[in-house]
């Protein structure tokens, strides 16, 4: 009986109905149509069956062609990793290439019309604002500080570590420390992720984050959404989680403000919420929108790229002793100095020498993107810079994992971790064009906390790298991804550390 499950059952019909409609759209596409569309490489049951090893199995397909499509069961995917068709479609032609209704409808429950999700007139506005309120002198320096002492207090957690003699599982002190960080910046409140209420909004958002993404390969979520069933029940109590915790923040700002308003002494605020507040924005859903895909933004990916980077100092530990030098010497601490020394001498000079950390970053990023895979939906009939249709409805996407490991793109050593290969001939670190390099996504939508997100995951390693040696714990014996809508380690990462 079990066999036959209501779970089963939709997904062997869900097959069935997708091989069918694939073969018959192979067929028809293929003969009415001959030599116009990008050539295909399999149909969505493939990402389904591969579901696990994913960005590999997509890099497989990315070598064989350079841009591919994958049969759906009511449209076609197209997957590109020329950089002629990424510049295309994040730039040239920008305006056809939005969300669409096919990403908002996955992505709406959990973010709402936050930034990551709307096109047009709705993204434009938040953008223009925030991108105002990044590059101010005010959130760089309120940043800065609180990215200082969060770093201070990862040093006494792998510290206490040390003197227990204990591994450090250090992507869960990342995520945990990012997502405090995030909180501070952008609410301006201290999240406590050892209570209770932390936690539990902590892992309902990580929750719903996962089962948005399985919405990609799931062609019955709607009707599980409707039956209020399996994963999207789930999905459904821990958005109510996360909706709830934020709309107490933003009630609690908002009376904080309103009580402020009168008194002329009252110091202004750095965080972003009171910074929208202060321009008169007080529609709770429109503040619960925005601020959650800033929380998304800002949280998994630096957690997971400082895991990475992390991962690869384990594994190459003379480039370890190197970048713990090369700090020493930035900031021009001693032997002697405390963890409170060494991170408040981390100014934007010493970052700015820092030159090596910034490349094995980098680095870290081409070989395991934050976000492996960006879609996007082509709004009208097109054609690709390489001389293919592409159908209006049509999902599209640039892959910065599969792209990161081309050899056409990076050489024969494209597999191998260089940081090298980001220096010039003084050793100061070297562009790329955004549309080879695509961690960070280009054109008008490109990240916007690339500079934040640099200076965080600079001065986190600063003070860690120039206080500890890191290696591998033994129970550490592979290492394996796993996606939500961004990339981690299955089963976190455990290292052992020792003081310098
Ligand atoms: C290593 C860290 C990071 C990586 C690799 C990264 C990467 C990306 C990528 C690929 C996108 C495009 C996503 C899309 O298609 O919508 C994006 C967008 C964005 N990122 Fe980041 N990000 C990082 C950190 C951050 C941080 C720390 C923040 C801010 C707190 C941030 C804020 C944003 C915002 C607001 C957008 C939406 C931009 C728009 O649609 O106009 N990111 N990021």
């Amino acid at each position: 009986m079990d066999v036959l499950s209501i779970p089963t059952i939709l997904t062997l019909t869900a097959l069935a109905v997708t091989l069918v409609t694939c073969v018959f759209k192979l067929v028809f596409i293929g003969l009415g149509n001959k030599g116009k569309y990008h050539p295909v490489a399999g149909t969505a049951i493939d990402h389904l069956l591969n579901f696990d090893r994913l960005h590999d199995y997509m890099t497989e397909q990315a070598n064989k062609y350079k841009t591919y499509r994958i049969l759906n069961l009511f449209k076609s995917e197209v997957y590109t990793s020329d950089p002629a068709n990424v510049e295309y479609i994040l730039k040239t032609n920008f305006p056809n290439y939005g969300k669409g209704w096919y990403h908002y409808g996955k992505l709406n429950d959990l973010l709402g019309d936050g930034i990551f999700t709307v096109d047009g007139e709705k993204w434009r506005n938040q953008r223009k604002i925030s991108s105002y309120e990044f590059s101010t002198k005010n959130l760089r320096d309120f940043s800065s500080a609180v990215f200082r002492t969060s770093a201070v207090k990862l040093a006494q957690k792998v510290s206490e570590a040390v003197t227990s003699n204990q591994a450090t599982e250090i992507q869960d002190l990342f995520t945990k420390s990012t997502l405090e960080t995030v909180f501070k910046i952008l609410l301006g409140v201290d999240l406590d992720t050892t209570s209770e209420e932390g936690m539990l909004f902590s892992s309902s958002f990580d929750e719903a984050n996962a089962v948005t993404l399985y919405r990609y390969v799931d062609v019955f979520w709607k009707v599980k959404r409707f039956l209020n069933y399996g994963l999207e029940a789930n999905m459904k109590k821990c958005i109510k989680v996360v909706d709830e915790f934020v709309y107490k923040i933003i009630r609690n700002k908002m009376e904080q403000m309103s009580k402020l308003r009168d008194d002329s002494r009252a110091m202004k605020k750095s965080d972003i919420l009171s910074r929208f507040l202060e321009m008169n924005e007080t529609d709770p859903k429109y503040l619960k929108d925005i601020i959650l895909s800033f929380i998304i933004a800002g949280k998994d990916t630096t957690a997971s790229t400082l895991s990475w980077f992390f991962y690869m100092m384990c594994k190459y530990p003379l480039l370890q002793q190197k970048i713990a030098e090369e700090v020493r010497e930035a900031t021009g601490i001693n032997q002697n100095s405390s963890i409170d020394e060494l991170s408040n001498s981390i100014t934007d000079d010493a970052l700015d020498k820092m030159q090596c950390l910034h490349a094995a970053l980098t680095e870290t990023l081409r070989l395991y993107p934050a976000i492996p895979v960006d879609g996007k939906c082509c709004l009208s009939d097109d054609t690709f810079p390489d001389g293919f249709r592409v159908r209006k409805g049509s999902a599209v996407a640039y892959q910065p994992w599969a792209m990161g490991r081309m050899e056409s793109l990076w050489g024969d050593d494209a597999e191998d971790f260089r940081p090298e290969r980001w220096s010039d001939e003084n050793g100061c670190f070297r562009q790329e064009s955004p549309f080879k390099f695509t961690a960070f996504q280009a054109g008008p939508r490109i990240c916007l906390g690339k500079e934040f997100a640099y200076r965080q995951m600079k001065i986190f390693s600063a003070v860690l790298l120039a206080t500890f040696r890191f290696k591998l714990s033994d129970e550490q014996r592979t290492v394996k991804y796993r996606t939500m809508l961004t990339l981690h380690i299955d089963g976190g990462l455990h290292v052992n550390a020792s003081y310098r």
